[in-house]
């Protein structure tokens, strides 16, 4: 089910809900830190389809901060944004406190963030190691390569067999296979496992496990942690709430494009995440303005920055305002 939704004077989506932040039991030390990459007020229209209504998102070094949302939420808008794929008609994005402005790929990228795209990125003729090293070719040492561009490709179709080894996808044996033979959850295994190789400090994954079997999720949710224990920062779009549960620091909660609010598995359960996903519960609590709030509490924001709350709590939404136009 995909739901678009068109914004009207009645629907603004950030005043659907108050928003709170979690900070997870045991991890405050992550969150005293600067966020290795902060959003403010992103907003991206599609013609009369509002994309992003001012969304807010920090992702702090080492944490997996799981995004979920409903079909048509915004979230693979909000990475596309975060990640040069689409530039934002408003709002700043920051890296280490340092704004950055992404025009494509390419210059997210370099800057250390790898992303897999909910609409996979490899290209079906190409064999598993030159999809792996796809605008990075090695070129081979010496005049060879730097007067002939002679391209390493004993090298990289070592050090792809090396990745795709390490993310523990045994079902694929030749680096020299061309894509479009592999099966759907092999290629998406092949783009994980170059995000994986290549982020230096941010991997965003949308959706990546849908097209996985059961063994192979479980490999890429492992692949997850191991990134996260390497101290690298995850953004995992997902509508597996189990692997959510499973993996996540934090949970961005995305709704009609605004941000819903951010919870933790400790703070709320599967059930109550949903349930404000789809709006039939609503974050509540007292209001803490974040402006006055102290450090620790500058991570409860919303959307809007003005309604966070540390005792946050789930209450029923009135009946008219979780409904779409
Ligand atoms: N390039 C585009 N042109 C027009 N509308 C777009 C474009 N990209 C996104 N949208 C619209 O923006 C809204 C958010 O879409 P988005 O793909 O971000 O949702 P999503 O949360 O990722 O959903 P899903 O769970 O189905 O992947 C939708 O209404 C969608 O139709
Ligand atoms: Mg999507």
């Amino acid at each position: 089910m995909t739901v678009n939704w068109i914004q009207t004077p009645h629907t603004r989506a950030s005043d659907l809900e108050v928003s709170h932040d979690g900070i997870p039991p045991g991890k405050e030390a992550i969150y005293a830190q600067e966020p290795v990459l902060s959003a403010r007020n992103l907003v991206i229209t599609f013609g009369r389809v509002v994309g992003l209504d001012g969304v807010d998102l920090d992702l702090y070094p080492g944490e997996v901060l799981a995004v979920i949302g409903d079909n048509g939420a915004g979230k693979s808008t909000l990475i596309k944004c975060l990640t040069g794929a689409y530039v934002p008609n408003s709002g700043t994005i920051t890296m280490n406190g340092r704004e950055v402005s992404f025009k494509k790929p390419q210059d997210a990228r370099e800057a250390g963030i790898e992303t897999v795209y909910q609409q996979l990125a490899v290209i079906p003729a190409l064999d598993i190691a030159s999809n792996l090293y796809l605008a990075r070719e090695d070129r081979r040492k010496g005049p060879l390569g730097s007067i002939f561009r002679m391209l390493d490709k004993k090298g990289m179709e070592r050090r792809a067999g090396e990745a795709v080894q390490n993310l523990g996808i045994q079902t694929i044996q030749n680096m020299g296979q061309a894509v479009e033979t592999l099966s759907g959850g092999q290629r998406q295994a092949v783009a994980v496992a170059r995000a994986a190789a290549f982020g230096s400090k941010v991997v965003v994954l949308d959706e990546p496990t849908a097209a996985l079997g059961v063994k192979e999720s479980g490999m890429v949710l492992d692949m997850i942690k191991q990134l996260r224990d390497k101290g690298l920062s995850i953004i995992l779009v997902s509508h597996n709430m189990p692997h959510v549960w499973e993996v996540a620091d934090r949970i961005h909660i995305q709704r009609l494009g605004g941000r819903a609010g951010v919870i933790t598995p400790e703070s709320h359960d599967m059930g109550e995440g949903v349930a404000i996903m789809t709006g039939a519960k609503k974050l509540g609590g007292t209001a803490t303005p974040a402006a006055e709030a102290p450090r620790a509490d500058a991570v409860h924001e919303g959307s809007r920055g003005s309604e966070g709350t540390r005792a946050g709590h789930v209450e029923d939404a009135p009946a008219d305002r979780g409904d779409r136009p």
